[in-house]
């Protein structure tokens, strides 16, 4: 006999009362064994949607799906275990340079092997890049580890940069997919259980979670990305990692680039501290003072973490680890040099440039997602091919000064329809007569 009704506890969502941790579990349990229908979830999803979960319930909901599956392995040591989250921008490369700058300021401020970083990523999808999109294009990299290598990698290395595999939290592979398909992505309680579930899976002490809000984002108001991001810090708490979510403007692309080849280059010259564009700088430094101060237990305070994390740009150890976040999977960094040499040479170029001067005051970054999506390096499907090699590069940012006659942005791409590219680069930059300043990139931290 079945332990619950499917139908009655479908029609306690639907009449908003509250289900019970074992109803919970045994939703989630029954649909990923396959004897809950599709027409089941889908209909308690709907519920969800429309009427939302308590924090309790969405604790519930998250515990149940990470328990899906495997967890990544907890050694013994008394190493502080680190993620950060972001919901996704354009241009969003702040990973690649969180990985090596906290694991060298860890190292230095908090000892040898203090901090680890079990990062699970994931592909772009839609006109948000992805982590892993980004570091494939460092040819011979691999994503695609086993748990046992990943283990390993943790002890050696400190860190591993790792896709999704079939064996972590399969709930959230099988209930994604049927929301993705009855209308239901958009409900926080299930965004919550979604991205915290695979986080929960990596075993951590700490998160931080950075969410985006703006025309490039998937949130485009402030007040849904603070509801977001408190459930988020609420759940985390309530499963024991001590979380905080920094909310970010996404109204123009982050950094000098967007494109995954190009982003690399940019996070390279980043950390050899040559070329830091305000609003990366701005979001990096944060998300960087956060992760240290969580690894520290707190006891260095995040300003105090942030000048730590500062200090290390441009040295020669943070080089390294930089390297290393790419060759300790395979990657050869060389071979990716000549692999931007020789795409220099093949891409064709466009310039876009200012008809006359002023001041920079607008850069849309959903445009640009946009744009880059047409000459090939989004993915509309999450098995989609991406061209890695294709991008943008911004001469200006918002606030700059420009010239008549001055590059904007450069477009590399492969025989895209130039009259449609300069249509929508049209439509996404606006040059005014008047100064204005560029934007205030943080917007407010959420930690209680
Ligand atoms: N990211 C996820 O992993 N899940 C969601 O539901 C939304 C964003």
């Amino acid at each position: 006999m079945k332990p619950f009704s499917a139908r009655a506890l479908i029609e306690k969502t639907r009449d908003k009362h509250r289900l019970n941790k074992e109803e919970v579990q045994y939703l989630v349990n029954a649909y990923v064994e396959g004897t809950l229908n599709d027409y089941h979830l889908s209909a308690w999803l709907m519920a969800v949607y429309l009427n939302g979960l308590s924090r309790e319930e969405t604790v519930w909901l998250t515990h149940a799906m990470r328990d899906s599956g495997v967890k990544v392995p907890r050694e013994a040591a008394a190493s502080f275990w680190i993620d950060k989250h972001s919901t996704g921008g354009v241009g969003d490369k702040t990973s690649l340079i969180l990985v090596p700058l906290v694991v060298t300021v860890c190292e230095k401020w908090l000892g040898p092997g203090a901090v680890r970083i079990p990062m699970v990523s994931g592909r772009g999808l839609g006109y948000t890049g992805g982590t892993l999109d980004k570091l494939e294009s460092v040819p011979g990299f691999s994503s695609n580890l086993t748990m046992e290598a990943a283990t390993r990698a943790l002890e050696q290395n400190h860190f591993f940069m790792m896709g999704q595999t079939a064996q972590l939290v399969p709930a959230d592979r099988k209930l994604y997919a049927l929301r993705d398909c009855t209308a239901t992505i958009e409900s926080i309680p299930l965004i919550v259980a979604s991205i915290l579930s695979k986080k929960l899976a990596e075993n951590l002490d700490g998160l931080v979670i950075d969410l985006k809000w703006g025309s490039g984002a998937f949130m485009h108001k402030q007040e849904d990305g603070r509801r977001l991001g408190e459930m988020l810090v609420g759940v985390a708490r309530d499963s024991d990692v001590d979380a905080v979510a920094i909310l970010s403007r996404m109204d123009e692309p982050l950094g000098y680039t967007a494109g995954h080849a190009l982003e690399v280059q940019e996070c390279y010259e980043y950390i050899c501290d040559k070329r830091r564009e305000r609003g990366l700088d701005n979001v990096t430094l944060a998300l960087a003072g956060w992760m240290v101060s969580l690894c520290s237990r707190r006891k260095l305070s995040v300003g105090a973490a942030t000048e730590a994390c500062k200090e290390v740009l441009g040295s020669s150890k943070l080089e390294e680890q930089f390297l290393r976040m790419f060759t300790a999977q395979g990657g050869d960094w060389e071979a990716f040099q000549r692999r931007r040499e020789s795409a220099q040479k093949s891409l064709q170029h466009l310039e876009y440039r200012a008809a006359k001067a002023g001041f920079l005051s607008r850069l849309d970054a959903g445009e640009m997602g946009r744009l880059l999506w047409e000459i090939g390096a989004g993915r509309d499907q999450v098995d989609a091919q991406i061209d890695l090699d294709v991008g943008l590069e911004f001469h200006k940012k918002v606030g700059d000064a420009v010239q008549a006659g001055e590059k904007i942005v450069s477009v590399y791409h492969r025989g895209a329809d130039v009259a449609q590219v300069e249509v929508r680069l049209g439509s996404a930059i606006d040059v005014g007569e008047a100064a204005v300043s560029g934007p205030a990139w943080l917007s407010e931290v959420i930690d209680e």
